[in-house]
This record gives C-alpha cells, sequence and structure tokens, in this order.
C-alpha cells in the first residue's frame, strides 16, 4: 500500500504538466478582494435633488466648508473627494488613526456606538476628545443631516521608524 502511495506521489511531482494547465490552477487559485470597479473607489456621487445631506468641515485653520453628500457616503471618502487634510493611511479598513475627527457634540449620539476596533484606533488618536471618531468608520444618515465635524491640529500615523 505504502508503495503504491508513493508511486503516486511520485508521480505527481516527477511528471511534468503542460504549462497551460498550471496557468488555469494558478488563476482559478486568484481571489480578487473586491467586487466594484477600481475606477469607482475614493469617488463620490452628486446627490440627487431633494435628497442631500449637508456636512461642514472645520478646518485646522478655523474654515468652516459645507458640502452636499449622499446617505451612505463615509467622512473620509468625502474630506478627499474635497481635497480637505485628512490623510486616511490605512484606506478606511480601520487600521490607523489618520482620520480622526472630532464630532460636535450635538450630533454625537446620533452616529452608532463605534466598535472595538475603532475604539483600539481612537486610542492611538493625537488629541483624543471625549466625541472623536473616525472619519471613515462614519457614514452618513438623515441623523446625521447639518452634522458639524473638526479636524484636529496633528494626527498620528505610527510607522516602524517611530519605534526605534
Ligand atoms: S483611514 Fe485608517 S482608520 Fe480610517
Amino acid at each position: 500500500m505504502f508503495r503504491n502511495i508513493s508511486r503516486s506521489i511520485i508521480n505527481n511531482i516527477a511528471r511534468p504538466r503542460p504549462i497551460i494547465l498550471r496557468q488555469q490552477q494558478l488563476h482559478q487559485q486568484l481571489r480578487f478582494f473586491n467586487n466594484s470597479k477600481i475606477l469607482s473607489h475614493g469617488h463620490l456621487h452628486k446627490p440627487k435633488p431633494g435628497e442631500e445631506l449637508h456636512i461642514t468641515f472645520i478646518t485646522k485653520d478655523g474654515e468652516q466648508l459645507t458640502y452636499e453628500v449622499c446617505e451612505g457616503d463615509n467622512i473620509l471618502d468625502i474630506a478627499q473627494a474635497n481635497n480637505l487634510d485628512m490623510e486616511g493611511a490605512c484606506g478606511g479598513s480601520c487600521a490607523c488613526s489618520t482620520c480622526h475627527i472630532i464630532v460636535d457634540p450635538e450630533y454625537y449620539d446620533n452616529i452608532p456606538e463605534p466598535d472595538d476596533d475603532e475604539n483600539d484606533m481612537l486610542d492611538l488618536a493625537f488629541g483624543l476628545t471625549e466625541t472623536s471618531r473616525l472619519g471613515c468608520q462614519v457614514k452618513m444618515t438623515n441623523e446625521l443631516d447639518g452634522i458639524r465635524v473638526a479636524l484636529p491640529a496633528m494626527t498620528r500615523n505610527l510607522q516602524s521608524k517611530d519605534f526605534k
């Protein structure tokens, strides 16, 4: 029996397989992590008339900028689409704190509670406040229409060189 098993293993390893077959197998093993068009990442759609939600950013210089956005847009995407100073180093995967925002207390309770991952990242945020959130984790809803968020004076982007 062992002789049969080892012979079949040897046959499999030793027998050269056609290159095309190996390429087909490789293609079948590829996994794709998204199913949306790459070109549409990071772009927001204009809201339909009557469905606009409003958000105001207060920049580090104290300037107030208001935008009309759609339900479901997250605050990181809104900031980046409007060239505001929000880094979003991890691309919105809740693995940094560079999208830290400070939410107007009047709106803070209208946002769903942060999950454990967001709380862990918020602990690393520079200048954490009682109403701090991560912009990539907050999506616009009707309850948040008119929300005001401030961009903190600094963000902390930890890199391996910071630990030397
Ligand atoms: S962009 Fe990194 S946590 Fe939001």
